[in-house]
């Protein structure tokens, strides 16, 4: 059963309903490839099959699909933007999570959001654009934009802005780099878990809107929230509720634990929705099938109900932690406000380490206890903040025990 709303509502004056503003920024140049038209046929058949018509397909290069066990349908290339239950499944997600529409025909199916990342970066930005992104961040938008040949404005965040971009850093960001053709955001982020309330994402929106920025929306993270109760948003805000023309990028990774099944999606612009067609029906030629029949029980009152109950586990092993953090003798930890990060940086403890990849080792290798280094999130130091070179970062996702058992041993380690 599809689900008709959730527990958490978006109050109905927030609904933005169908947008018709037309985007000012344009697809990337190097987008301009034709789509693999087969793709595009197979998206045709399985529509007009949909519909009732009995097409005979001589179309794809595809052998007659191996029957399928269990319950599963033998499976075959779908379009390349995906299944259209399954957007029409994630565009219903929209509307119950935040009461905001979106149309069907602008959800593109990915591998994972990591997927999503690099067909909407190649759609968005040509080489030698610059893009914006927070530090410390997750370091695949980094990794991804640099190996694409876009020209990355790290964005020095630390406690004085809760680790988040803000309109003041863009400004100084412009103003050292040059003008910037986007912005990557992440609500909850990680490694830090901070998030950007509706204000404060609204002010984003503002900068981009002014500086023709794309505002790109790392969206993975929500619904592992820990609002307190009555608060507004306990979901996080989607970009998309206050610019239409954002990029909104999600996956079945996080709150629904789903990571191996490498399904993820973009909410795109109109003026992306071909490019983006066109690259992936020539990079992928389409999501994974069996993926795609399966994330539609994602969608169902039951499995909302049981990722809430998980996403609850981690609430308490977030209490745990931040409880537990005076034992710990380490420095300023971010807010944490969501996701399953606890990112810290490592105070007292450098004098004896020098380094969090020094201290990272030692932890495993005398206390069976891993943690991230920070480096990968934070290559440099700004000057009124630490780098990753001193911080590190836990994931609760364990749970409680394996948090209060780590914690027992860091404490022991460290003497
Ligand atoms: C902020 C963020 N975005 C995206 C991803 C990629 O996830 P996936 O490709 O499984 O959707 C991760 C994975 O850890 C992440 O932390």
């Amino acid at each position: 059963m599809m689900r008709p709303g959730g527990p958490f509502k978006t109050p109905p004056s927030r609904r933005l309903g169908h947008e018709t503003r037309v985007s000012p920024l344009a697809a990337s140049k190097r987008s301009r490839i034709p789509a693999f038209e087969v793709m595009r046929i197979t998206d045709e058949i399985a529509r007009r099959r949909a519909a009732g018509h009995d097409v005979v397909s001589l179309c794809a290069g595809e052998p007659g699909a191996r029957p399928a066990p269990g319950t599963l349908q033998p499976a075959g290339y779908t379009g390349p933007l995906g299944t259209a239950p399954l957007r029409e499944a994630i565009a219903g997600h929209y509307r119950s999570w935040y009461d905001v529409e979106v149309d069907p025909t602008t959800v593109a199916v990915t591998t994972g959001s990591s997927g999503a990342f690099q067909l909407v970066f190649l759609a968005a930005f040509d080489p030698g654009d610059r893009v914006a992104l927070a530090s410390p961040g997750y370091p695949a938008y980094r990794n991804i934009l640099t190996a694409l040949g876009v020209h990355v404005v790290e964005i020095p965040t630390g406690p004085a802005t809760r680790y988040r971009p803000t309109p003041e850093l863009l400004d100084a960001a412009a103003a050292e780099h040059g003008p910037l053709a986007g912005l990557v955001i992440a609500s909850p982020a990680n490694p830090t878990g901070t998030m950007l309330g509706r204000g404060e994402l609204s002010a984003l929106v503002t900068w981009c809107t002014d500086h023709g920025a794309r505002l790109i929306s790392d969206e993975i993270y929500h619904g592992i929230t820990f609002p307190a109760a009555g608060a507004s948003d306990p979901r996080g805000v989607t970009a998309r509720e206050l610019d239409p023309n954002a990029v909104v990028i999600n996956s079945f990774s996080k709150y629904w634990g789903m990571t191996g099944w490498r399904l993820g999606w973009a909410i795109l612009p109109p003026e992306l929705v071909g490019p983006l067609e066109a690259l992936a029906s020539n990079f992928a030629l389409s999501p994974p099938a069996p993926a795609q029949e399966l994330a539609l029980t994602a969608f169902t009152d039951e499995s909302y109900a049981e990722r809430d109950a998980v996403v609850a586990g981690f609430a308490r092993a977030r209490a745990l932690i931040l409880d537990a953090a005076p034992r710990l003798q380490w420095g300023t930890a971010a807010p944490s406000d969501g996701a399953f990060y606890y990112y810290s940086e490592l105070g007292p403890q450098l004098e004896r380490f020098g380094d969090s990849v020094r201290y990272a080792r030692a932890l495993l290798e005398r206390a069976d206890v891993a943690v991230v280094p920070g480096v990968d999130f934070d290559p440099g130091a700004g000057p009124s903040r630490a780098g990753g070179g001193q911080a590190v970062r836990l994931s609760y996702a364990a749970g409680e025990a394996a948090v209060a058992e780590a914690v027992d041993r860091i404490v022991r380690f460290q003497g």
